[in-house]
């Protein structure tokens, strides 16, 4: 009689303990941007960014008034984050390369040497570490001299970033065998041009902010066909794109309606074109706009139309999905007369749709971000849902807090929340989760917040010239996480000092 109870002893347990893991090949990984952690704006024959002149011309935008001239100093310190991602047991690490840190002239004619060197060194030395380097083209830091020729509204950036692209392809390809062509159009078109929070600091709602976005999507869809064409057999690599989705939900069963229009705003605009099947905007914010644009008095809509030709260049062109994830909001029809927006955090004036956050979403320190964890597998089926059942690699995932403190449990407690809405999305809804990434590696520049928003795993001592590095509690927690391969890591109150 004692053997089959040993045997439902260890089925019970074999059932508790692999409920919890990921499923074999999923990576783990951490996420920086260039701006945001490397500093050294003007070394060597770098040339500005448009972060570069807008943090120093206009330090009221920054809540600290601070620059990322120095940041993390990752431009020296880069041996030391290595060793972080290392000491995290990272799969893969996210960097961004900064386009005028390789191309000075913003164009393919020249390639900096020292810039050449600095990225393949930090490729070169996280492969012998046995970590995976995933690239960032763009991260929200265009070079100054095409800002000067009208940026990411002159249509012919397409035509320049492909150009870039093909350099550091070309330079890389041979390492990086997951390449991202830009991220969060969202951010740097919409927020940017309706708001003038970010660089290059003009508000253009109407035209700017939907003349970019149309760009935007061309330029991801240049630099993937490159890739197809004259690398892909050659290195085997995949390229998409990182869009940040915000989760919408009906504010009551009414509004569902509201809530996918502003869904398609906000995600649509960069997803529908180049996942979708028959391509193009999506079709009903296609016809609220241009409804909205004649009501304005304009001949014709603010969201610039494809042609045949460019429909057919950005239909799909992606190799999997690259989803940044953090936060939801609720969406509702405006009443009669109710004043709307502002865009993109409070509503949507352009679709007479309010935005708000319900009650139990734990808010964090910046008023933009609330946790709501089952936001997270929602967005991943809706993921699924709209495009089919390909691959999403979480490309971001991260908690905002203004503490430096490294004793940091809501950062623990966020990620295992979130990453156990992944297992469930895999587990239970079949969803192809194949990869998931925390931002932040290390604290960094968080754009107009300056240094007082904190994601970091590891805090950074921005007081210290060396800018020290210290592990969270969460960094132990991840760590573990990665190395069991499992959320089965036990009381994570209890967390030791093993990275200390
Ligand atoms: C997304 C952006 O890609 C990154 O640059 C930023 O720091 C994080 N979100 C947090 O806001």
């Amino acid at each position: 009689m004692w053997l089959p109870k040993i045997l439902v002893f260890s089925a019970l347990v074999g059932v508790a303990c692999c409920k919890q893991n990921f499923p074999p090949g999923f990576k783990f990984g951490a996420a920086t941007a260039a701006y945001q952690v490397e500093g050294a704006w003007n070394v060597s024959d770098k040339s500005e960014s448009i972060w570069d002149v807008f943090t120093h011309d206009h330090p009221e935008a920054i809540i600290d008034r601070s620059t990322g001239d120095v940041a993390c100093d990752s431009y020296h310190q880069w041996q030391r984050d290595v060793e972080i991602a290392s000491e995290l047991g990272l799969h893969f690490y996210r960097f961004s390369i900064a386009w005028t840190r390789l191309l000075p002239n913003g164009f393919s004619n020249y390639v900096s040497e020292d810039g050449k060197e600095y990225y393949s060194n930090l490729i070169d030395a996280l492969l012998e570490k046995g970590i995976e380097p995933v690239v960032t083209l763009y991260h929200f830091d265009l070079p100054q001299s095409l800002q000067n020729l009208g940026g990411w509204t002159n249509p012919l950036i397409a035509n320049w970033f492909g150009e870039y692209a093909r350099v550091a392809f070309s330079l890389y390809g041979d390492r990086v065998k997951t390449w991202l062509t830009i991220n969060e159009p969202i951010v740097y078109c919409q927020v940017s041009y309706s708001t003038g929070i970010h660089a290059p600091g003009i508000v253009s709602p109407d035209f700017g902010s939907l003349m970019c976005s149309k760009n935007a999507v061309l330029a991801h869809a240049k630099a993937w066909r490159i890739y197809d064409e004259e690398f892909r057999q050659k290195y085997q690599g995949k390229v998409s794109l990182a869009n940040l989705l915000f989760w919408f939900e009906p504010e009551d069963e009414n509004e569902q309606e509201a809530t996918d229009l502003v869904q398609q705003l906000w995600s649509g605009v960069y997803t529908h074109p180049i996942f979708s099947k028959d391509g193009g905007w999506p079709p009903e914010l296609e016809k609220k706009l241009a409804e909205k644009s004649r009501q304005q008095g304009y001949t014709g809509s603010k969201l610039p139309p494809f042609t045949q030709e460019e429909k057919e260049l950005v239909g799909g062109t992606y190799d999997f999905f690259g989803l940044n994830f953090y936060t939801a909001r609720t969406a509702r029809k405006a009443q009669a007369g109710e004043k709307v927006g502002p865009w993109p955090f409070i509503g949507a004036p352009d679709l007479d749709v309010v935005m708000s956050v319900r009650p139990d979403w734990k808010p964090q320190a910046s008023q933009l971000f609330f946790s709501y964890p089952r936001a997270l597998r929602l967005q991943l089926s809706w993921v699924k849902q709209q495009y089919g059942d390909i691959d999403i690699f979480i490309l971001e995932n991260g908690f905002v807090g203004y503490d430096a403190d490294l004793n940091d449990q809501d950062r623990v407690n966020f990620y295992r929340d979130h990453l156990e809405q992944v297992l469930l999305s895999i587990k239970e809804d079949g969803v192809k989760v194949v990869g998931y990434t925390a931002w932040s590696m290390i604290d960094n520049y968080e754009w107009s917040d300056g240094y007082r928003s904190k994601f970091g795993l590891y805090a950074v001592d921005f007081a210290d010239p060396q800018r020290a590095r210290r592990p969270r509690a969460s960094a132990q927690y991840y760590a573990r996480v990665i190395k069991q391969h499992s959320l089965d890591v036990h009381d994570t109150n209890k967390l030791t000092d093993e990275l200390y």
